[in-house]
């Protein structure tokens, strides 16, 4: 569609190269793309492809976000290249660089062998007690039973999680977010939740069955199996289709130098995770309203005179200010944890129908503030009778 629109504006695109033959590490490159309205940023790579340079490497399939081979690093957030447009980011500069916390085996292409391994390791299909033949019929569920795992079955294994799991940069042998959905979308379906028949590497534990091992794929013929060639072995069947270019003296061009970025310490400060920084942090400031009045109820069972020590404390310029600020947090604490709350929990289905997760975070928020209301309305009130 968009060749058929005009390009009538320009947007500035900067790149992170690697080529591993030449580059001993990755340099940002800079590209101006004429674009239009409709224009994808995978588009905006093409379009540089086609017209300015031949050699930039990137992933991708399908066009349009089912398949997960675009992730990339645009303007420091995983997304997919292909469900991400250029009107939305114009009119500044958009940064890409390669998928955070893997190998770059080239520009915008990153190893995926371990992601594939860490899935490889888990089972992420359905395993009945025993067979179900068609003409049983299909094997029904109600909404509910489906709204269990419903949300993890709509991972499509992009990467993206991994990019975004500081976790799983900082220690690369955790299984990571993306096999850790499949296995909570496996373990809450109700088609096989008692059914499985323990094997090697397999775990129950409080009548949930637990995926491990390593036995993905042992239904699915060899050539099917994605990632069953190694990288290499890909590179030299490649080779044979291609004329090599001449390689610098000294290097081959087969030759793989997988480049891994080192993780930023300073990652929790930074976009996008700075709100969850926060949103932690504001934690303490529960823990220490928890802590201020527990030493009131300590003081209330001490006897008047402790606690009236406590209420001059209490009322003190310092104190209110620190009060103050405390509430500040909790509520930014309150109001974040009901907003978080709903897109961690499986779908709430009532009367058959999804409860949408805005009316969860407003209705939680309503209910702890008049929790909290009644709460400050009792205590003014024994305040009053005593
Ligand atoms: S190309 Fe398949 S998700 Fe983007």
């Amino acid at each position: 569609m968009s060749d058929v629109m005009e390009r009538s504006k320009t947007i500035e695109l900067r790149v992170l190269r690697y080529r591993p033959v030449s580059d001993a590490e990755p340099v940002f490159e800079t590209f101006q793309v004429p674009y239009s309205d409709d224009m994808s940023v995978l588009q905006a790579l093409q379009s540089i492809k086609d017209s300015q340079d031949g050699t930039l490497s990137f992933r991708w399939s399908c066009r349009m976000a089912v398949c997960g081979s675009c992730g990339m690093m645009i303007n420091g957030d995983p997304k997919l290249a292909c469900e991400t447009f250029l009107r939305d980011l114009a009119p500044n500069p958009v940064v890409i660089e390669p998928l955070r916390n893997f190998p770059i085996e080239r520009d915008l292409v990153v190893t995926v062998g371990d992601f594939v391994k860490k899935i490889e390791s888990i089972y992420p299909y359905i395993m009945p007690k025993a067979p179900r033949s068609v003409e049983e019929g299909a094997w029904l569920q109600t909404p509910a039973q489906m709204a269990a795992y419903e949300s993890f079955a709509d991972c499509i294994n992009c990467m993206l999680c991994y990019a975004a799991c500081p976790q799983f940069g900082a220690n690369p042998h955790f299984i990571g977010p993306g096999a850790m959905a499949l296995l909570q979308r496996y373990n809450s379906d109700s088609r096989y939740r008692t059914a499985h028949t323990a094997g090697p590497g397999v775990g129950r534990g409080r009548g949930v069955v637990v995926h491990g091992g390593r036995r993905l794929f042992r239904c699915v013929s060899e050539t099917g199996r994605s990632g069953q060639r190694g990288q290499s072995e890909q590179d030299q069947q490649r080779g044979r289709l291609l004329l090599a270019p001449a390689a610098p003296e000294g290097r081959a061009m087969s030759e793989r130098r997988p480049y891994l970025r080192a993780q930023d310490p300073y990652w929790w400060a930074r976009k996008p995770y700075l709100g969850y920084t926060l949103r932690e942090l504001t934690g303490v400031a529960v823990a220490l309203y928890g802590a201020i009045l527990l030493a009131g109820l300590i003081c209330l069972c001490r006897g008047k005179d402790s606690f009236d020590a406590y209420r001059r404390i209490l009322s003190g310029d310092v104190s209110l200010l620190v009060h103050l600020l405390l509430l500040v947090a909790v509520v930014w604490h309150v109001v974040t944890w009901f907003q978080t709350m709903p897109k961690t929990m499986p779908k709430l289905i009532v009367g058959g129908r999804q409860v949408p997760q805005q009316r969860m975070t407003v209705i939680g928020v309503a209910l702890a503030a008049l929790c909290s209301a009644a709460l400050l309305a009792a205590v003014v009130m024994v305040g009053r009778w005593s």
